[in-house]
């Protein structure tokens, strides 16, 4: 098939390009470089095309000129602490830009998509509601979740009316880099925990900050599922190459096992090799104490078969790019 990713420059979008490539697909990557690189595309000269989503006759024109068959649309803005200092820039960026894409498709009459969501969509639940299943009450807590969630409904009221397929795949926590140490996570303003980890082992920081180390979980620390970004790709093949018409199904991806943010330190030390040093701060708004997911839907009904997700394969992937470049993608 012949896909555009739409963010596909960032971290997971160019992760699931460069699988797609490796797996039989042509693929296009559709970015404003706001976060992602140009290295992160092979071949960016024919691969990448720059611009903003919110330009609807670029978008119409990309999508014609290149004949594309399907969409996976990964542009977003995904930081829950920035979304709740800013909710502009979400609202624009996350829901102008979703509506967007999804005029230019209909005009182009492309009628598949992969979604981007998130666990954020889901809000804050008890852990005894953990693994969350998709079916779970959706109540987001946090611009970052709301803007996602109306996304995943425009989406829906699309596909129904015009005859679209589509998956939507709620991410937990997207982690690790590729296995060949070659690409990995690079953003401009990092707020995640492996690469801000990683980053004070290579003494780019002083110390990992832990927000909050009093809740009611088994050492205090936030217990979140980290997936590896291959595994998120592999899910992504299988959904677009099953897409149809009136196909229309929403998918949690997460390994389904929880590590405290004290065991993704202790992970990175024993990958590392020497201890990191850490300082304890108080919580971070939005932060749910507990984020696990039941994968049980992508494994079952996608075939989705998670190869990489254990942590100790994650900080390994991430530490492999993050030592060999750490200053990551050239300008
Ligand atoms: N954390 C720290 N120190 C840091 C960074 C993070 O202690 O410097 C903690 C956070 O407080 C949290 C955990 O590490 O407890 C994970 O934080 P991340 O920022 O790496 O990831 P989030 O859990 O905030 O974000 C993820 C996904 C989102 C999803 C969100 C739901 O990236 O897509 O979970 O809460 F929406």
């Amino acid at each position: 098939m012949r896909i555009l990713c739409t963010g596909g420059a960032g971290y997971v979008g160019s992760a699931c390009l460069r699988w797609l490539l490796a797996h039989g697909h042509e693929a296009f990557a559709f970015d404003n470089l706001s976060e992602g690189n140009r290295a992160a595309v092979p071949d960016y000269a024919q691969r990448l095309i720059v611009g903003e989503l919110i330009d609807t006759d670029l978008v119409i024109d990309t999508l014609r000129t290149r004949s594309i068959d399907a969409v996976m649309h990964f542009a977003a803005l995904a930081s829950v602490p920035d979304s709740i200092s800013d909710p502009s820039n979400y609202y624009r960026v996350n829901v102008l830009g979703t509506y967007s894409l999804l005029e230019a498709m209909r005009a182009a009459g492309v009628k598949k998509l992969v979604f981007s969501s998130t666990a954020a969509t889901y809000g804050f639940h008890g852990p005894e509601a953990m693994p969350l299943q998709e079916t779970a009450a959706k109540n987001p807590e946090t611009p970052y979740g709301t803007t996602k969630r109306a996304g995943e409904w425009m989406i829906a009221d699309y596909a129904r009316a015009y005859g679209w397929g589509y998956a939507i795949f709620r991410y937990f926590n997207a982690a690790g880099a590729d296995p060949d140490g070659n690409h990995g996570e690079h953003r401009r303003h990092e707020s995640h925990l492996i690469p801000l980890t990683l980053a004070v082992a290579v003494g780019k920081r002083p110390a990992l900050k832990i927000f909050g180390d009093d809740y009611p979980t088994r050492d205090g620390t936030c217990v979140r599922d980290y997936v590896h970004t291959s595994d998120l790709a592999q899910a992504h093949q299988r959904a677009v190459e099953r897409l149809e018409p009136g196909y229309g199904e929403a998918f949690n991806l997460g390994s389904g096992e929880g590590a405290t943010v004290k065991e993704v330190h202790a992970a990175c030390e024993r990958a590392v090799g020497r201890s990191i040093p850490v300082e304890y701060a108080p919580r971070r708004p939005g932060d749910p104490a507990v984020l696990v997911a039941d994968p049980a839907k992508a494994i079952r009904e996608l075939g989705w078969t998670p190869c990489f997700s254990d942590i100790a394969t994650i900080v390994r992937t991430a530490w492999q790019w993050h030592s060999r470049h750490p200053d990551g993608y050239p300008d």
